[in-house]
């Protein structure tokens, strides 16, 4: 049976829309730690997508589908990212960058044990911005970040919320270079601040979003995390 995604509405605003740094994207393999990168290009504006029935992709300038394009599909509440299988992901990240900023989704979450919605900033350098729903779990939705990809930071944060796989909420990640919010259907659910210890999030980021089976995951701590595994006869 399927899980599926549905975002209604994204918007993204660049709030210094004019930064651009020599970072290229890490999927290319240019960590701008390690190495002289190409410019990444800016957003430089404020983008805001409708996703409704009558869509028939996302806009290949603005989103690159780097897993699972084939499984997205536009209905009444907009766009579905619909995985059924084993094995299967959907993932989709912007072709550009911004650094600092506000990007907000009006998303419901996948149902299911195991399987995990995502809306996430993600830096060439892995500075991470995230907020991760598990299918399973009815009553949370999490938040955490990284700096430089040290994942022995640990800072989750787990927000109650009732229901966000039964209807749209509106979840909005406020960036900017003194505090980072995410705030939950109006709500201010978290605020940390720049000083906060850690690497703060502070390069120039690319949005994504998606849906994968952290239940099928081979390593155990992420099927934990996850809620445990995935059944994938239950819809
Ligand atoms: C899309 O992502 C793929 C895989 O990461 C990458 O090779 C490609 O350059 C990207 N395309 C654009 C337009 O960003
Ligand atoms: C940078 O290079 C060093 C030394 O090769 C390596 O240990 C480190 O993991 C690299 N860092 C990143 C973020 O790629
Ligand atoms: C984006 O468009 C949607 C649908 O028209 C609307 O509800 C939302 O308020 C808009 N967001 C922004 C930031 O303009
Ligand atoms: C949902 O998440 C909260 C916070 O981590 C946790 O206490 C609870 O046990 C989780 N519920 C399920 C069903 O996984
Ligand atoms: C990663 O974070 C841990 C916990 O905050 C810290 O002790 C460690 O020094 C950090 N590592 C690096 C390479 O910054
Ligand atoms: C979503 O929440 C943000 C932050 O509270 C707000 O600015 C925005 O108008 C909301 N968007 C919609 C479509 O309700």
């Amino acid at each position: 049976m399927s899980r599926f995604i549905h975002l209604s509405s994204l918007s993204c605003i660049a709030l210094m829309s004019t930064y651009a740094f020599g970072q290229t994207s890490y999927a290319g393999g240019c960590n701008p730690l390690n190495s002289t990168c190409p410019i990444d290009p800016a957003l430089g504006t404020t983008l805001n997508q409708t996703f409704t029935a009558a869509s028939t992709q996302l806009n290949p300038n603005l989103w690159n589908v780097t897993a699972g394009g084939e499984a997205i599909q536009f209905g009444a509440n907009g766009a579905e990212l619909v995985i059924s299988n084993p094995g299967e992901s959907i993932t989709a990240e912007s072709t550009f960058y911004i650094q600092f900023g506000q990007v907000e989704v009006m998303m419901q979450a996948a149902a299911g044990q195991g399987i995990i919605s995502t809306f996430d900033l993600l830096s060439d350098d892995l500075d991470e911005i995230d907020l991760e729903i598990m299918g399973g779990n009815t009553s949370f939705v999490e938040s955490n970040w990284y700096g430089w990809g040290n994942t022995s930071q640990f800072n989750a944060v787990y927000h109650p919320l009732n229901g966000p796989q039964e209807s749209l909420h509106n979840y909005t990640i406020v960036w900017t270079k003194d505090q980072l919010q995410w705030i939950i259907d109006g709500n201010v659910a978290r605020t940390v601040p720049y000083a906060e210890p850690g690497q703060y999030p502070q390069t120039p980021s690319k949005l994504k979003f998606g849906i994968w089976a952290g239940g099928d995951s081979p390593q155990p701590g992420t099927v934990a995390w996850a809620g445990g595994k995935v059944d994938w006869t239950k819809g």
